[in-house]
This record gives structure tokens, sequence and C-alpha cells, in this order.
């Protein structure tokens, strides 16, 4: 649909948007939908945060994503925020109503839960690896607590940060058992027999270290699941490891996806097509104009 006088406008406020793929996922998307609206990358510092904010709520924006270095900053200058945002302690979306208000979600959490799901892997019952503490990771477990998985075991170089990650969590769930360890190939041995599902949050492997691995020299197996949130390259070190030793891998690029997908259902209340947003993703990330970081 051609832009004009009535376009709504959406997009993301960032420390540099100029490599974000959100808005090729999300004007995929409205194309598909037939929706006159348009997404775009906006940089903003922590300093204009808020001029930024109000000025988008008064020129009418739909909605904005929100990303590093701003999803903690933001918070306050919601007037609500879900509750899972709340105990995450980031907002990643925030939506402005027709009266003004604005209302703050994180959809890291729950789209990680879909591109499982999405793959057939469900969490609920089961001990999950998680391999880093920061805000990627906050977002999962606290989903995976929230989906009642059995056990979460959290491995980081910086442990302190995992025990305060796992101090955060059992606050608010008491039914599930969780470790903490540094992060390294013996611990991670240590804890890959009782597990059924591995998540990899750091940035190990992401380009341009695309030869780097977060398990090097560690024997996988078929038994358990390995989903990599890195989404470039898609097939990282690691998920080729997990593929070598047959075990199911469920690829960073669905994540970024389904948190998308989750933010166009806040914004518009409706399910947008995964399938289109999926696709103009992928040409984005091979084509001649993919991101190189
Ligand atoms: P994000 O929002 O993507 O999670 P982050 O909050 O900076 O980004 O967290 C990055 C994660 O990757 C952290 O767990 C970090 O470990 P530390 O807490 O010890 O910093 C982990 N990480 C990044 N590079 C790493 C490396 N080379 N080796 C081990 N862990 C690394």
């Amino acid at each position: 649909m051609a832009i004009d006088n009535r376009t709504v406008a959406y997009g993301v406020f960032g420390g540099t948007v100029e490599h974000s793929l959100s808005p090729v996922m999300h004007n995929a998307s409205f194309q598909a939908l037939g929706f006159n609206c348009a997404y775009l990358g906006f940089a903003v510092t922590l300093e204009k945060l808020r001029d930024a904010v109000l000025g988008a709520r008064a020129l009418g924006f739909g909605g904005l994503s929100i990303t590093i270095p701003l999803k903690t900053a933001i918070m306050e200058l919601c007037d609500e925020i879900d509750p899972t945002a709340e105990m995450v302690g980031a907002v990643n979306t925030i939506k402005f109503f027709d009266d003004g208000r604005i209302a703050g979600y994180n959809t890291d959490g729950i789209g990680a839960i879909r591109a499982l799901g999405e793959c057939g892997v469900s969490v609920p019952g089961k001990s999950v690896l998680v391999l880093g503490a920061g805000g990627a990771a906050r977002g999962i477990v606290f989903a995976l607590a929230g989906q009642s998985a059995k056990k979460i075991v959290l491995l980081n170089r910086t442990v302190e940060k995992a025990e305060r990650l796992a101090a955060d969590l059992s606050e608010n769930f008491d039914n599930i058992v969780i470790e903490t360890a540094p992060l390294s190939a013996e611990t991670a041995r240590d804890n890959l027999g009782s597990c059924d599902l591995l998540i990899n949050t750091t940035s190990i492997g992401m380009y341009p270290r695309t030869d780097q691995n977060p398990l090097d020299g560690v024997r996988l197996n078929p038994a358990v699941t390995v989903f990599d949130i890195v989404y470039n390259p898609m097939y990282t070190r690691l998920l080729e490891q997990a593929r070598q030793a047959d075990a199911q891998i469920v690829t960073g690029d669905l994540m970024l996806v389904y948190q998308a997908v989750e933010q166009v259902r806040i914004w518009l209340g409706i399910e947008p097509p995964a399938g289109v947003m999926i696709e103009a993703l992928r040409n984005a990330l091979t084509g001649p104009n993919g991101p190189k970081e």
C-alpha cells in the first residue's frame, strides 16, 4: 500500500538502527496485511529518549520497538508496564493508546517460546541449559519459567550475573530448580546429560566472529535440542555442531521474527503472517545489502 497522508507510523528507537532488520520484517507484514502503516528506524540517544517518545505520541505513532541501550530507560516513560516486562526489567515494545497512555511490553521471551513451538519443542517439564545471563537471557528465562520449565541451569562467563538472574527468578517462581555455574566446556559437559534443551543467548558466534563456538570441543547428543538466538549467521558453529550430532536445532531468525509477530499483535490486535516476515528477513540477511554486524 502506498504511503499517504493517512499512513500510521511505527518505528524502532535505538542507539544504532542502521543495520536493524525490524523495518524489513514489519513493512513486509503491513504490506501483506494491506494496512496503511509504515515502519522506520530512528537513532535515539538516552538524553533524547523522552522528547522522541513524547514527540512520536504527539505525531500519532501507533507504537514503537525499543532496543539497546534504551530498554530500561523507556520504563520510566510508560504509564503502565506489562507484568512480564516488569519482571524482566526491560521493555522492547510500546503502544500508544488513543487516550495518550503509553504501555510497555517485552516480547523477547514469548518470541523465543514461539520459535521453539514452531519447531515442535514444548517447554513444560523440561530441563534447560542456558548459556549467558545478559538482557536476552533475562527475557528468555522468565518466559521458560512462566511456561513451567522444570529446571534452568544458567552458565555465564561472569557468574555473579547468572547468580543475580537466578535470585530474581526464584523470587518470582517457586516450583523450578535453578542452578548457576561459570561458562566453560566442563560445566557444559556436567549439565548436558541432564538437560533436554540448550539455548545460547551469548553473542559468541555472531558475525563477524563466526568461527567462534561457546561449546567448542563439547560433545553434543541427539537427545538435546539446540537453540541459538544468534541469527547472523543463521547456521552458527554451535548449530552446525548440533546438526553433526543429529540433534534438533532451532535457528535464531525465528525468535527475531516471533518477537516482532508479538509486537504486531500488541499494536494491532491481529496475528500477522509470520511466513512473510521470515521470508523478508532471510532475504535481507542473505541479500547484497544484508547487515554486516
Ligand atoms: P544481550 O542483550 O544480547 O543479552 P548483553 O546483555 O550484553 O547482551 O549480554 C551478552 C551475554 O553474552 C552475556 O551473558 C555475556 O557474558 P558476561 O555477562 O560475562 O559479559 C555473554 N558474552 C559475550 N561475549 C562473550 C564471550 N566472548 N565469552 C563468554 N561470554 C560472552
